[in-house]
C-alpha cells in the first residue's frame, strides 16, 4: 500500500495506528538508551563516546551482554574465551566454497550462521536457558569477523586465513582479510567503529531479532534474522550505499550540484537522516572527528569535503543529519576495505547486541504478535477455475 494511504487511513479511522510503528513502544530493555534530544546513546547507562575513547569492542561486548564492565580476571578469561571461539569448523567454511561466488557478504553471513547454529554445543539446550544462551553469544560474536574475512578471502580464490589467538576482534578482522597485521591507528579507527555499531535498542534488525527468538526460537535463528533486516539499504546496507554515492559525485565541486539534484528529484541520500535522532546522530559526530584524522594521515581530503559540503546544505535545506553509516562508508574506504564488507562489519559489530537482546527477551519472555487493520475485500465469493 502507498505511504499516502497508509497516513490518511491512520487519521481518518485509526488514531492509533503509527506508520512505520514510528514512536510506538515495543519493549523494555536494560541494555542501551537514545536520548534523541541530546543525541546521546548509552550502553548499560556508559555513553557511547566515552567506550569508543577508553574502551574495547571485547570488553564493550562483554558489558552488553552481562550488564556491566567486566573485573581484569574476567576480562583475561572472556578474551580468552573470545580468542578459543574465532576459529570456524571447517565443514562451515567449505559450505562458504561451495555457495556461488557473486552472492554479497550479508547472504553469505546469513548460510554461515545457520550452519553454525548445528555445531554449537548447547544446541539442544532449552531456549531459555540464560547461561546456555550467554555462552552461545560468545560463540557468535567470537566468530562472525572469521566468518566474513574467510568468504571474502573464497571468494577472491584464495584460502581463508585462521584467526590469530593474539589478536582482537578488530586486529584480528584486519589480519584475516589480508594476511599482514594492521597499523595500530587503523585498528583504533576499526575498533571505534565496532563499538559504535555495536548495539542501538530497537532498530529493525534488533527488533526483528527479538520478534523471533520470542517464539521460543533460539539465539541463531535471530541472527540470521538480524541479518537479513540489516542487509537492507534504510538500514544497514547504507554504509555501502553511502560510498557508492560519495564515489558517483566524485568530487568536493560536485557535491552541491549532485546533492541539490538528488533533492529535487526526491532521491534519499544515503547516510542521512534517522528515525530517532532528529538533531543528529552522535555516534556520527564522533566517526566523522576519526575519520577526518584518517584524512589528514593518509592526506586523502577529499571525502571529508564532499561529506562537510553535504552535511552542511542537507541541514540547512532539509534539517536532516548525517546517521553513523555515511562518515562509516568514508572511513572504510580510506583504510582500504572493499565497499561490499561495510555492512558484514556493522554485522561483526552488532552481533553483541542482538545477541544481549535476544538473551533478555528469552529471560523474560513474550511473544511478540501486534495487530493490523485490515484494508482488503469482503465476503469474496470463490470462483471455480474454469470460470475466471
Ligand atoms: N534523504 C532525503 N530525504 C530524507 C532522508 C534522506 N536520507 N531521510 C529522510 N528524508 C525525508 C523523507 O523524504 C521525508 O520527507 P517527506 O516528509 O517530504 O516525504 C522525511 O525526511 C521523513 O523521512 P522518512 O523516510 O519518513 O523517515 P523515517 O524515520 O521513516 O526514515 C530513514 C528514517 C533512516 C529510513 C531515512 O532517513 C532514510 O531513508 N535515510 C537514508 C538511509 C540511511 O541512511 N539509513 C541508515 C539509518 S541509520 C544507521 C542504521 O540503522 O543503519
Amino acid at each position: 500500500m502507498a505511504r499516502g494511504n497508509q497516513e490518511s487511513m491512520s487519521s481518518a479511522t485509526h488514531p492509533d495506528y503509527r506508520p512505520g510503528l514510528e514512536g510506538v513502544i515495543g519493549g523494555i530493555t536494560k541494555i542501551a538508551e537514545i536520548n534523541s534530544a541530546s543525541a546521546t546513546l548509552t550502553y548499560r547507562g556508559i555513553n557511547v563516546h566515552e567506550l569508543a575513547e577508553k574502551s574495547t569492542y571485547e570488553e564493550t561486548a562483554y558489558l552488553l551482554i552481562n550488564g556491566r564492565l567486566p573485573t581484569a580476571h574476567e576480562f583475561e578469561h572472556y578474551k580468552r574465551t573470545l580468542a578459543h571461539e574465532r576459529p570456524i569448523p571447517e565443514s562451515v567454511s567449505n559450505i562458504l566454497k561451495l555457495i556461488p561466488r557473486n552472492i554479497h557478504p550479508m547472504d553469505a553471513l546469513k548460510v554461515a550462521y545457520s550452519a553454525l547454529a548445528a555445531y554449537d554445543p548447547d544446541y539442544a539446550a532449552a531456549p531459555t536457558d540464560h547461561a546456555a544462551n550467554v555462552r552461545k553469544a560468545e560463540r557468535i560474536i567470537a566468530k562472525a569477523a572469521t566468518i566474513v574475512a574467510a568468504h571474502w578471502r573464497i571468494c577472491e580464490g584464495k584460502e581463508p586465513i585462521s584467526p590469530d589467538p593474539e589478536l582482537d576482534t578488530a586486529a584480528n578482522f584486519l589480519y584475516m582479510l589480508s594476511g599482514e597485521r594492521a597499523d595500530e591507528e587503523t585498528v583504533k579507527v576499526m575498533d571505534a567503529s565496532l563499538i559504535l555499531y555495536a548495539e542501538h535498542t530497537f532498530n529493525a534488525s534488533t527488533f526483528a531479532n527479538r520478534v523471533t527468538v520470542a517464539t521460543l526460537s533460539d539465539l541463531y535463528s535471530g541472527i540470521v534474522t538480524g541479518i537479513g533486516t540489516l542487509k537492507g539499504p534504510l538500514h544497514g546496507g547504507a554504509n555501502e550505499e553511502a560510498m557508492r554515492m560519495l564515489l558517483e559525485i566524485g568530487t568536493p565541486e560536485n557535491a552541491e550540484p549532485w546533492l541539490r539534484s538528488a533533492l529535487a528529484g526526491k532521491k534519499k541520500v544515503m547516510g542521512f537522516g534517522h528515525r530517532e535522532y532528529k538533531n543528529g546522530d552522535s555516534r556520527a559526530a564522533y566517526l566523522t572527528k576519526m575519520a577526518k584524522k584518517v584524512a589528514e594521515k593518509k592526506g586523502v581530503p577529499k571525502w571529508v569535503e564532499i561529506g562537510d559540503i553535504m552535511t552542511k546544505i542537507m541541514v540547512e535545506e532539509k534539517n536532516i543529519h548525517p546517521n553513523v553509516d555515511f562518515p562509516a562508508a568514508y572511513a572504510y574506504y580510506m583504510l582500504g576495505i572493499p565497499i561490499d564488507l561495510y555492512t558484514p562489519i556493522f554485522v561483526i559489530a552488532r552481533v553483541a547486541g542482538w545477541s544481549a537482546h535476544a538473551i533478555e527477551q528469552l529471560d523474560n519472555n513474550r511473544l511478540i504478535r501486534p495487530t493490523c487493520i485490515y484494508d482488503g475485500r469482503s465476503g469474496v465469493p470463490y470462483v471455480p477455475m474454469a470460470d475466471r
